[in-house]
Protein backbone atom coordinates (compact mmCIF):
# COMPACT_ATOMS: atom_id res chain seq x y z
CA UNK A 1 0.00 0.00 0.00
CA UNK A 2 1.03 3.05 -1.06
CA UNK A 3 1.55 5.70 2.17
CA UNK A 4 -1.53 8.02 2.24
CA UNK A 5 -1.33 11.59 3.40
CA UNK A 6 -4.15 11.27 5.80
CA UNK A 7 -4.04 14.63 5.98
CA UNK A 8 -5.00 16.31 2.70
CA UNK A 9 -7.27 13.61 1.58
CA UNK A 10 -10.00 15.27 -0.69
CA UNK A 11 -13.81 13.52 0.14
CA UNK A 12 -14.18 11.46 -2.70
CA UNK A 13 -13.27 7.45 -4.36
CA UNK A 14 -10.61 5.77 -3.05
CA UNK A 15 -10.35 2.38 -3.97
CA UNK A 16 -9.52 -0.20 -1.19
CA UNK A 17 -9.35 -3.90 -0.90
CA UNK A 18 -12.77 -5.16 -0.98
CA UNK A 19 -16.30 -4.87 -0.75
CA UNK A 20 -19.32 -6.50 1.20
CA UNK A 21 -22.28 -7.60 -1.23
CA UNK A 22 -25.59 -9.37 -0.71
CA UNK A 23 -28.58 -10.65 -3.32
CA UNK A 24 -32.33 -10.93 -2.95
CA UNK A 25 -33.56 -13.26 -4.81
CA UNK A 26 -36.42 -15.84 -5.10
CA UNK A 27 -37.95 -14.09 -2.23
CA UNK A 28 -34.91 -13.90 0.22
CA UNK A 29 -31.67 -12.62 1.60
CA UNK A 30 -28.27 -14.74 0.65
CA UNK A 31 -25.11 -14.71 2.74
CA UNK A 32 -22.71 -11.85 2.45
CA UNK A 33 -20.09 -12.03 0.00
CA UNK A 34 -16.60 -10.44 0.10
CA UNK A 35 -15.60 -8.96 -3.35
CA UNK A 36 -12.21 -7.46 -4.58
CA UNK A 37 -13.94 -5.68 -7.29
CA UNK A 38 -14.72 -2.77 -7.80
CA UNK A 39 -17.32 -3.36 -10.36
CA UNK A 40 -21.02 -4.66 -10.56
CA UNK A 41 -22.13 -6.67 -13.61
CA UNK A 42 -26.05 -5.93 -13.94
CA UNK A 43 -29.04 -6.67 -15.91
CA UNK A 44 -29.27 -4.58 -18.56
CA UNK A 45 -33.12 -3.88 -17.75
CA UNK A 46 -32.14 -3.85 -13.73
CA UNK A 47 -35.06 -1.22 -12.39
CA UNK A 48 -31.89 0.63 -10.81
CA UNK A 49 -30.78 1.84 -14.63
CA UNK A 50 -34.38 2.98 -15.87
CA UNK A 51 -36.63 3.53 -12.87
CA UNK A 52 -34.24 4.80 -10.29
CA UNK A 53 -34.83 2.13 -7.75
CA UNK A 54 -31.44 2.98 -5.72
CA UNK A 55 -30.86 4.31 -2.19
CA UNK A 56 -27.82 4.76 -0.46
CA UNK A 57 -25.72 6.00 2.63
CA UNK A 58 -23.50 7.42 4.31
CA UNK A 59 -21.73 7.00 7.39
CA UNK A 60 -18.28 7.20 9.45
CA UNK A 61 -16.04 4.95 10.86
CA UNK A 62 -12.99 6.89 13.12
CA UNK A 63 -9.80 5.61 15.11
CA UNK A 64 -9.99 6.91 18.44
CA UNK A 65 -8.05 8.01 20.77
CA UNK A 66 -7.81 5.42 22.60
CA UNK A 67 -7.02 3.30 19.50
CA UNK A 68 -10.64 1.45 18.81
CA UNK A 69 -12.45 1.97 15.88
CA UNK A 70 -15.78 3.76 16.64
CA UNK A 71 -19.06 3.43 13.87
CA UNK A 72 -21.49 6.85 14.43
CA UNK A 73 -24.88 5.85 14.64
CA UNK A 74 -25.36 2.98 12.57
CA UNK A 75 -28.63 1.67 13.47
CA UNK A 76 -30.20 5.25 12.65
CA UNK A 77 -28.27 4.60 9.01
CA UNK A 78 -29.73 1.01 8.83
CA UNK A 79 -33.53 2.33 10.00
CA UNK A 80 -33.41 5.19 7.41
CA UNK A 81 -32.45 2.89 4.89
CA UNK A 82 -35.30 1.10 5.28
CA UNK A 83 -37.41 3.67 5.00
CA UNK A 84 -35.50 4.79 1.70
CA UNK A 85 -36.35 1.31 0.51
CA UNK A 86 -40.05 1.52 1.41
CA UNK A 87 -40.19 4.70 -0.39
CA UNK A 88 -39.14 3.79 -3.49
CA UNK A 89 -40.81 0.16 -3.39
CA UNK A 90 -37.68 -1.92 -2.80
CA UNK A 91 -36.72 -4.84 -0.97
CA UNK A 92 -36.34 -3.74 2.45
CA UNK A 93 -32.42 -4.89 4.11
CA UNK A 94 -32.50 -5.91 7.44
CA UNK A 95 -30.59 -4.24 10.02
CA UNK A 96 -28.76 -7.14 10.87
CA UNK A 97 -27.15 -7.75 7.70
CA UNK A 98 -26.87 -3.51 6.98
CA UNK A 99 -24.89 -3.67 10.33
CA UNK A 100 -23.02 -7.20 9.54
CA UNK A 101 -22.21 -5.50 6.27
CA UNK A 102 -21.29 -2.57 7.02
CA UNK A 103 -18.81 -4.01 9.97
CA UNK A 104 -17.20 -6.19 7.96
CA UNK A 105 -16.32 -3.59 4.77
CA UNK A 106 -14.67 -1.48 7.68
CA UNK A 107 -12.58 -4.64 9.33
CA UNK A 108 -11.84 -6.12 5.91
CA UNK A 109 -10.59 -2.27 4.92
CA UNK A 110 -9.12 -1.37 8.46
CA UNK A 111 -5.64 -0.30 7.11
CA UNK A 112 -7.44 2.51 5.65
CA UNK A 113 -8.90 3.97 8.31
CA UNK A 114 -7.06 7.09 8.71
CA UNK A 115 -5.21 7.30 12.26
CA UNK A 116 -6.32 9.72 14.65
CA UNK A 117 -5.18 13.07 15.19
CA UNK A 118 -5.34 13.73 11.18
CA UNK A 119 -8.98 14.85 11.10
CA UNK A 120 -9.73 12.38 8.30
CA UNK A 121 -12.09 9.49 8.70
CA UNK A 122 -13.28 6.25 6.72
CA UNK A 123 -16.39 6.77 4.61
CA UNK A 124 -18.79 3.98 4.45
CA UNK A 125 -20.98 3.90 1.60
CA UNK A 126 -24.10 1.34 1.33
CA UNK A 127 -26.37 1.13 -1.50
CA UNK A 128 -28.95 -1.10 -2.53
CA UNK A 129 -30.17 -1.39 -5.93
CA UNK A 130 -32.90 -2.48 -7.82
CA UNK A 131 -30.88 -5.54 -9.89
CA UNK A 132 -33.77 -7.43 -11.33
CA UNK A 133 -35.10 -6.69 -14.78
CA UNK A 134 -38.95 -4.84 -15.72
CA UNK A 135 -39.61 -3.01 -18.59
CA UNK A 136 -42.75 -1.99 -17.45
CA UNK A 137 -42.65 0.54 -15.08
CA UNK A 138 -42.94 -1.67 -11.70
CA UNK A 139 -40.49 -2.89 -9.03
CA UNK A 140 -37.86 -5.40 -9.62
CA UNK A 141 -37.85 -8.83 -7.83
CA UNK A 142 -34.06 -8.96 -7.24
CA UNK A 143 -32.30 -6.65 -4.95
CA UNK A 144 -28.13 -5.92 -4.57
CA UNK A 145 -27.11 -4.46 -1.43
CA UNK A 146 -23.40 -3.46 -1.18
CA UNK A 147 -21.29 -1.94 1.18
CA UNK A 148 -17.85 0.11 -0.01
CA UNK A 149 -15.69 2.18 2.51
CA UNK A 150 -12.71 4.63 1.53
CA UNK A 151 -10.73 7.41 3.23
CA UNK A 152 -12.34 10.96 3.02
CA UNK A 153 -11.24 14.53 4.26
CA UNK A 154 -13.78 17.34 4.95
CA UNK A 155 -16.63 17.68 2.29
CA UNK A 156 -16.17 21.29 1.63
CA UNK A 157 -12.61 21.58 0.95
CA UNK A 158 -12.49 24.14 3.93
CA UNK A 159 -13.16 21.92 6.22
CA UNK A 160 -14.29 24.02 9.97
CA UNK A 161 -13.62 27.24 8.03
CA UNK A 162 -16.97 29.18 6.64
CA UNK A 163 -17.66 28.73 3.45
CA UNK A 164 -20.30 30.74 1.39
CA UNK A 165 -23.52 29.52 0.03
CA UNK A 166 -26.12 30.71 -2.87
CA UNK A 167 -29.79 30.81 -2.31
CA UNK A 168 -31.57 29.39 -5.74
CA UNK A 169 -35.70 29.64 -6.94
CA UNK A 170 -35.09 28.05 -10.20
CA UNK A 171 -34.80 24.73 -9.37
CA UNK A 172 -36.01 22.17 -6.88
CA UNK A 173 -34.48 19.57 -5.40
CA UNK A 174 -37.53 17.77 -4.43
CA UNK A 175 -41.41 17.98 -4.27
CA UNK A 176 -43.19 18.40 -1.05
CA UNK A 177 -44.88 15.30 -1.29
CA UNK A 178 -42.29 13.53 -3.24
CA UNK A 179 -39.17 11.43 -2.09
CA UNK A 180 -36.65 14.61 -0.55
CA UNK A 181 -37.02 12.71 2.70
CA UNK A 182 -35.46 9.33 1.43
CA UNK A 183 -31.92 9.00 0.63
CA UNK A 184 -32.68 8.00 -3.21
CA UNK A 185 -30.43 8.74 -6.20
CA UNK A 186 -33.09 10.68 -7.80
CA UNK A 187 -32.86 13.54 -5.35
CA UNK A 188 -29.07 14.19 -6.50
CA UNK A 189 -29.53 13.89 -9.72
CA UNK A 190 -31.80 17.13 -9.37
CA UNK A 191 -29.47 18.91 -7.53
CA UNK A 192 -26.47 18.35 -9.59
CA UNK A 193 -27.78 21.52 -12.28
CA UNK A 194 -27.94 24.18 -9.30
CA UNK A 195 -24.80 22.50 -7.53
CA UNK A 196 -22.12 23.02 -10.24
CA UNK A 197 -23.53 26.17 -10.73
CA UNK A 198 -23.53 27.76 -7.44
CA UNK A 199 -19.65 25.97 -7.61
CA UNK A 200 -18.92 28.03 -10.88
CA UNK A 201 -20.46 31.15 -9.76
CA UNK A 202 -17.94 30.50 -6.28
CA UNK A 203 -19.82 28.88 -4.12
CA UNK A 204 -19.53 25.64 -2.04
CA UNK A 205 -23.24 24.36 -3.08
CA UNK A 206 -26.73 26.02 -3.30
CA UNK A 207 -29.53 26.17 -0.59
CA UNK A 208 -33.06 25.13 -2.13
CA UNK A 209 -35.95 26.47 -0.61
CA UNK A 210 -39.26 24.54 0.11
CA UNK A 211 -40.27 23.80 -3.07
CA UNK A 212 -44.18 25.40 -3.03
CA UNK A 213 -43.46 28.93 -1.48
CA UNK A 214 -40.20 29.21 -1.91
CA UNK A 215 -40.56 31.18 1.53
CA UNK A 216 -38.51 28.60 4.01
CA UNK A 217 -35.22 27.20 3.79
CA UNK A 218 -35.42 23.40 3.23
CA UNK A 219 -31.59 22.15 2.78
CA UNK A 220 -27.58 23.21 1.90
CA UNK A 221 -26.93 21.01 -1.02
CA UNK A 222 -26.18 17.33 0.73
CA UNK A 223 -26.73 18.76 4.36
CA UNK A 224 -29.09 20.12 6.43
CA UNK A 225 -29.47 23.56 7.71
CA UNK A 226 -29.26 25.26 11.07
CA UNK A 227 -29.38 28.85 12.53
CA UNK A 228 -28.44 30.00 15.86
CA UNK A 229 -30.22 32.63 17.66
CA UNK A 230 -30.87 33.96 21.21
CA UNK A 231 -29.27 30.81 22.19
CA UNK A 232 -31.86 28.76 20.46
CA UNK A 233 -30.89 26.45 17.73
CA UNK A 234 -32.85 26.29 14.98
CA UNK A 235 -33.19 24.19 12.01
CA UNK A 236 -36.07 23.55 9.55
CA UNK A 237 -39.36 21.74 9.62
CA UNK A 238 -40.06 20.25 6.18
CA UNK A 239 -41.30 17.46 4.57
CA UNK A 240 -38.74 17.29 1.61
CA UNK A 241 -35.75 17.37 3.48
CA UNK A 242 -33.37 14.53 4.81
CA UNK A 243 -33.77 13.80 8.48
CA UNK A 244 -30.17 14.81 8.86
CA UNK A 245 -28.62 11.77 11.74
CA UNK A 246 -25.84 14.79 12.51
CA UNK A 247 -28.72 17.55 12.56
CA UNK A 248 -30.64 15.27 15.16
CA UNK A 249 -27.16 14.22 16.56
CA UNK A 250 -26.59 17.82 17.37
CA UNK A 251 -30.34 19.10 18.55
CA UNK A 252 -29.63 16.68 21.62
CA UNK A 253 -25.80 18.14 22.34
CA UNK A 254 -27.79 21.58 21.56
CA UNK A 255 -30.08 20.65 24.61
CA UNK A 256 -26.99 19.33 26.69
CA UNK A 257 -25.49 22.53 26.11
CA UNK A 258 -28.55 24.75 27.63
CA UNK A 259 -29.62 25.73 24.11
CA UNK A 260 -33.39 25.63 22.90
CA UNK A 261 -34.25 23.70 19.78
CA UNK A 262 -36.62 24.97 17.77
CA UNK A 263 -37.81 22.61 14.65
CA UNK A 264 -40.21 24.55 12.48
CA UNK A 265 -39.74 26.97 9.08
CA UNK A 266 -36.70 28.82 9.08
CA UNK A 267 -37.55 31.85 6.45
CA UNK A 268 -35.56 33.84 4.38
CA UNK A 269 -36.73 36.69 5.92
CA UNK A 270 -34.90 35.67 8.99
CA UNK A 271 -31.56 34.90 8.11
CA UNK A 272 -30.56 38.83 8.78
CA UNK A 273 -31.42 37.82 12.30
CA UNK A 274 -29.53 34.75 12.72
CA UNK A 275 -26.25 35.30 14.80
CA UNK A 276 -24.81 31.96 13.16
CA UNK A 277 -25.69 29.63 10.48
CA UNK A 278 -24.18 26.20 9.30
CA UNK A 279 -24.68 22.86 7.14
CA UNK A 280 -24.61 19.73 8.85
CA UNK A 281 -24.16 15.99 7.48
CA UNK A 282 -21.97 12.96 7.76
CA UNK A 283 -20.39 14.26 4.84
CA UNK A 284 -19.98 18.00 5.88
CA UNK A 285 -19.84 17.57 9.65
CA UNK A 286 -20.31 20.78 10.67
CA UNK A 287 -19.49 23.55 7.79
CA UNK A 288 -20.18 26.67 8.91
CA UNK A 289 -21.62 29.27 6.91
CA UNK A 290 -20.01 32.67 6.46
CA UNK A 291 -21.93 33.97 3.87
CA UNK A 292 -24.98 33.59 2.06
CA UNK A 293 -26.33 35.23 -1.22
CA UNK A 294 -30.20 35.25 -2.00
CA UNK A 295 -28.97 34.27 -5.98
CA UNK A 296 -32.49 36.54 -7.63
CA UNK A 297 -32.78 39.27 -5.20
CA UNK A 298 -29.08 39.78 -4.68
CA UNK A 299 -29.67 39.97 -1.01
CA UNK A 300 -26.48 39.17 0.75
CA UNK A 301 -26.32 37.72 4.49
CA UNK A 302 -22.63 37.67 6.45
CA UNK A 303 -21.40 36.35 9.65
CA UNK A 304 -18.78 34.74 10.68
CA UNK A 305 -17.19 38.49 10.80
CA UNK A 306 -13.44 37.45 12.42
CA UNK A 307 -13.29 34.59 9.56
CA UNK A 308 -13.92 31.81 12.11
CA UNK A 309 -16.98 29.56 13.30
CA UNK A 310 -19.31 31.27 15.68
CA UNK A 311 -18.45 30.15 19.20
CA UNK A 312 -21.60 27.81 19.12
CA UNK A 313 -21.33 25.90 16.36
CA UNK A 314 -17.52 25.47 17.65
CA UNK A 315 -18.75 24.20 20.74
CA UNK A 316 -20.97 21.68 18.75
CA UNK A 317 -18.10 20.45 16.07
CA UNK A 318 -15.75 19.84 18.95
CA UNK A 319 -18.50 17.75 21.20
CA UNK A 320 -20.00 15.74 18.48
CA UNK A 321 -16.07 15.27 17.25
CA UNK A 322 -15.37 14.61 20.73
CA UNK A 323 -17.55 11.55 20.81
CA UNK A 324 -16.87 10.15 17.57
CA UNK A 325 -13.32 10.03 18.61
CA UNK A 326 -13.69 8.28 22.30
CA UNK A 327 -12.41 11.67 23.79
CA UNK A 328 -15.40 12.07 25.80
CA UNK A 329 -17.75 9.59 27.35
CA UNK A 330 -20.50 8.83 25.00
CA UNK A 331 -23.23 8.65 27.12
CA UNK A 332 -25.83 8.02 24.62
CA UNK A 333 -24.25 4.76 23.63
CA UNK A 334 -24.23 6.11 19.54
CA UNK A 335 -20.75 4.47 18.73
CA UNK A 336 -20.34 0.97 18.13
CA UNK A 337 -17.04 -0.25 18.68
CA UNK A 338 -15.33 -2.52 16.05
CA UNK A 339 -12.96 -5.14 16.95
CA UNK A 340 -10.23 -4.90 13.98
CA UNK A 341 -7.81 -6.98 15.63
CA UNK A 342 -8.94 -10.43 14.13
CA UNK A 343 -8.69 -10.49 9.76
CA UNK A 344 -12.14 -11.48 8.59
CA UNK A 345 -10.99 -14.21 5.98
CA UNK A 346 -14.48 -15.88 5.30
N1 LIG B 1 -29.27 16.26 3.54
C1 LIG B 1 -28.88 15.64 2.43
C2 LIG B 1 -29.57 15.95 1.15
C3 LIG B 1 -27.84 14.68 2.48
O1 LIG B 1 -27.43 14.07 1.37
C4 LIG B 1 -27.23 14.41 3.71
C5 LIG B 1 -26.18 13.41 3.80
O2 LIG B 1 -26.41 12.30 4.15
C6 LIG B 1 -27.68 15.10 4.84
C7 LIG B 1 -28.69 16.02 4.72
C8 LIG B 1 -27.06 14.85 6.16
O3 LIG B 1 -27.53 13.65 6.72
P1 LIG B 1 -26.66 12.83 7.73
O4 LIG B 1 -26.35 13.72 8.85
O5 LIG B 1 -27.54 11.69 8.15
O6 LIG B 1 -25.46 12.37 7.00
C1 LIG C 1 -23.30 12.20 3.54
O1 LIG C 1 -23.18 13.19 4.26
O2 LIG C 1 -23.05 11.05 3.94
C2 LIG C 1 -23.75 12.30 2.18
O3 LIG C 1 -24.23 11.33 1.70
C3 LIG C 1 -23.59 13.55 1.49
C4 LIG C 1 -23.18 13.45 0.04
C5 LIG C 1 -21.82 12.95 -0.17
C6 LIG C 1 -24.22 12.83 -0.81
Amino acid sequence: MESIDWGSLPFGYFKTDYNVRCYFKEKQWGELEISDSEYVNLHIAATALHYGQEAFEGLKAFMGVDGKVRVFRINENAKRMRASAQGVMMQEVPDDIFCSAVIKAVQLNSKYIPPYGTGASLYIRPLLIGSGPQVGVKPAKEYLFMVFVGPVGPYFKEGFKPVAMQIVRDYDRAAPLGTGHIKVGGNYAASLRAGERAHDEGFSTAIFLDAKEKNFIDEAGPANFFGIRENKYITPLSASILPSITNKSLMTLAEDMGLVVEKRHLYVDELGSLEEVGACGTAAVISPIGKIVDRDTGKTFEYCPDGNAGPVSTALYNQLRAIQLGEVEDKYNWCTIIDTIETVAD
